[in-house]
């Protein structure tokens, strides 16, 4: 029935193969987090167990059939990024199959696992349905997505030094949000560490580095005896990508290659 009168209606579909040998990035973040995270009490500034929920589920995309081609994976706060291998053929490339699929299958994976990091907040059926949006962003060469990457991880460091002082002023400090929000106006890092160091006594370079840094999930290579190389574990890190050495390292620099 492929000729049938109806068969025309295919026409209208849109063409959305993403370009070729290029690496794909797909950014999904979580939609209304700002409520959602209020409503079932995430710690401020940051939720350990809400970042190992998104940790988790993340993980789980990479070792899904689906998720076979992402080579390194990047979150902080409601966000990941993952980063396929410029080769992907992974749906053909087409660009709604891969967010839509990644988009619900990480979706699936965080309402599932949620009540082993929330058992003392069900999630509710009314309203209560996490959710996130997402969109590919193509790269032709590795130095961009090393440079996206750190653009994410400047983003986690500026957002967590702001959010860790503002919480000490008004958690600590008794501030109102008002006065912490004004009084943090105009002020640069080194501010914001003083502050945090003469006020507070917190050494902000102490704080965890799952807050300070993201997350950073990389699957590793493997060279077998036959020297074919097959797709190892995948390591979790909270470390510092942004320094010009960090994707030279032997066990790293094959993951976006040249
Ligand atoms: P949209 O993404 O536009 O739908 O809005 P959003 O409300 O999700 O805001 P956005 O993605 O810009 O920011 C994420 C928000 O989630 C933050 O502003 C926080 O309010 C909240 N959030 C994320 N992680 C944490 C956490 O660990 N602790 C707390 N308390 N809040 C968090
Ligand atoms: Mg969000």
């Amino acid at each position: 029935m492929a000729n049938s009168q109806y068969g025309y209606v295919r026409l209208a579909e849109r063409d959305d193969t993403l370009l070729p040998s290029t690496y794909l990035v797909v950014r999904i973040d979580g939609k209304g987090f700002h409520k959602f995270s209020k409503r079932h009490n995430f710690t401020k500034p940051n939720d350990l167990a809400a970042l190992r929920l998104m940790n988790h589920s993340a993980r789980n995309l990479m070792m899904s059939d689906a998720g076979q081609t992402i080579v390194a994976a990047f979150g902080q706060s409601d966000e990941y990024s993952f980063v396929l291998s410029r080769s992907t053929t992974l749906f053909l490339r087409r660009e709604s199959k891969i967010v839509t699929t990644f988009v619900s299958m990480f979706t699936s994976y965080y309402v599932r696992l949620w009540s082993s990091y929330f058992p003392q907040s069900p999630l509710e059926e009314q309203d209560d349905a996490p959710s996130f949006d997402g969109r590919v962003v193509q790269y032709p060469l590795r130095s961009e997505v090393i440079d996206y990457l750190n653009w994410r991880q400047v983003d986690t460091h500026i957002n967590n030094l702001y959010n860790t002082t503002f919480w000490a002023l008004v958690q600590q400090g008794g501030k109102s949000p008002k006065e912490a929000h004004a009084a943090l106006q105009g002020t640069v890092s080194a501010d914001k560490n003083e502050t945090l160091f003469t006020q507070f006594g917190i050494n902000y370079s102490k704080v965890d580095p799952i807050f300070r840094k993201g997350t950073l999930l990389l699957r590793t290579s493997m060279t077998t005896e036959s020297a074919s190389v097959t797709s190892g574990p995948i390591v979790t890190v909270h470390e510092d990508i942004i320094k010009p050495s960090y994707w030279n390292q032997s066990d790293r620099s094959k993951v976006f290659p040249t």
